[in-house]
């Protein structure tokens, strides 16, 4: 039997993503980004993502199909995005995806974003840890294969929007919320530093650049959560046990510049990039582990736009090999908003059999 041949529909921000799979194999991933507009005001302005997911959906979704050597007849389902993310631009992926499916009588999935950023990890071919590279696809295939579905299976989830370790007992369905940041999300704090630093937007990938030039060790920012308080032990958990908090690391990076600049020294950026970036991916790949080992799960997806990072990559791998967690790390334009992922976990609910979502779904703006 044929594996399901899938089209996914990403629009949550402001990305305009279109993928194809069949079965757990990637066909082809095709995104336009709408980021240049948005980058001299600082951030990603809902409008502006809404009307360039007008422009950019048919031509995108034209690319996708041409690239997949696929006609629209031969699609067995759609999946599309339908929250959490910007309202209107949730808006528009979501009506060109009713439309297509009205239009060829396909059935259509609604798709939770932040399911789909870790279920891409399911797709074959990923790469272990450490092998980031993103245009050697070709050496991520020689890894190790992500196992349909393992029963101890978790996941951490690092966007811009959430930093989350989850169990995954059933991914279509029953996802378990083991830990998560109580106030910004590791990729707000990469960006809201960037602005601090006065390297422009988006932060994170500026940040991960310019650390590699810095000394992590040159300033100790503060790991938040980690005191013995919020810990408890495996016995007697704390209250934050499994949990992160970046905004006081956010803080001390602030406090450091104006201690700088009033001594009218010169601003060390790199240094404070790279210390920044340690300790926020230590506290992200300690915690994570530690939930791992006490929660039984044996193989974890990471995912989410952070997921680019490299030293989180590196860490996190390091990490989970030291712990004997296998690690899924997904090539880099699998991490970053796209249709593929979409597609991924549409096809993972059509091979479970779930039904499909009918058209009277509303995009949700804040799920969960
Ligand atoms: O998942 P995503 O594309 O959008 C959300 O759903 O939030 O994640 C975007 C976030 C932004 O905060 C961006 O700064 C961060 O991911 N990001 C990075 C890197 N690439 C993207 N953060 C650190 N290092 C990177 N290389
Ligand atoms: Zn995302």
């Amino acid at each position: 039997r044929l594996q399901p041949l899938v089209l996914g529909i990403e629009s949550s921000c402001d990305e305009t993503g279109v993928g194809i799979v069949r079965g757990t194999t990637l066909l082809t991933n095709t995104v336009s980004s709408s980021m240049d507009e948005h980058v001299r005001f600082g951030g990603v302005i809902p409008e502006i993502a809404s009307r360039a997911h007008l422009d950019a959906f048919v031509p995108t979704l034209r690319q996708a199909l041409s690239d997949a050597g696929v006609d629209l007849e031969d699609i067995d389902a759609i999946a599309v995005t339908s929250g959490p993310g910007l309202a209107g631009a949730l808006m528009v992926g979501v009506c060109a995806a009713k439309a297509l499916a009205v239009a060829t009588g396909k059935p259509l999935y609604a798709i939770n974003h932040l399911v789909a950023h870790v279920g891409v990890g399911l797709l074959d071919g990923q790469s272990p840890a450490g092998k980031d590279s993103a245009s050697d696809r070709s050496a991520a295939t020689h890894g190790a294969v992500a196992p349909r579905l393992p029963d101890n299976l978790g996941a951490l989830l690092v966007s811009g929007g959430h930093t989350e370790i989850l169990k995954i007992n059933r991914i279509t369905d029953d996802v378990e919320l083991l830990g998560s940041t109580i106030d910004d999300a590791a990729g707000e704090a990469y960006d809201k530093v960037a602005r601090i630093l006065g390297l422009g937007y988006p932060g994170g990938p500026a940040i991960d650049r310019l650390a590699r030039e810095g000394n992590p060790k040159a300033i100790r920012f503060p790991r938040g959560l980690t005191q013995p308080k919020y810990m408890g032990t495996a016995e007697e958990p704390g209250k934050h046990r499994y949990d992160w908090s970046f905004s006081g690391v956010k803080t001390a990076v602030a406090r450091c510049v104006e201690q700088f600049e009033a001594r009218g020294e010169d601003v060390p950026v790199a240094d404070i990039a790279a210390a920044f970036q340690e300790a926020v991916v230590d506290v992200i790949t300690s915690k994570a582990v530690l939930a791992c080992r006490e929660n039984g799960i044996t193989d974890v997806l990471l995912g989410g736009g952070v997921a680019a990072n490299s030293r989180l990559r590196e860490l996190t791998g390091q990490r989970c090999a030291s712990a004997g967690i296998r690690l899924y790390v997904p090539p880099l334009d699998l991490c970053t908003d796209n249709g593929a992922m979409v597609a991924a976990l549409g096809s993972q609910l059509v091979m479970a059999g779930i039904g499909p979502s009918g058209i009277r779904f509303a995009p949700d703006s804040s799920m969960p």
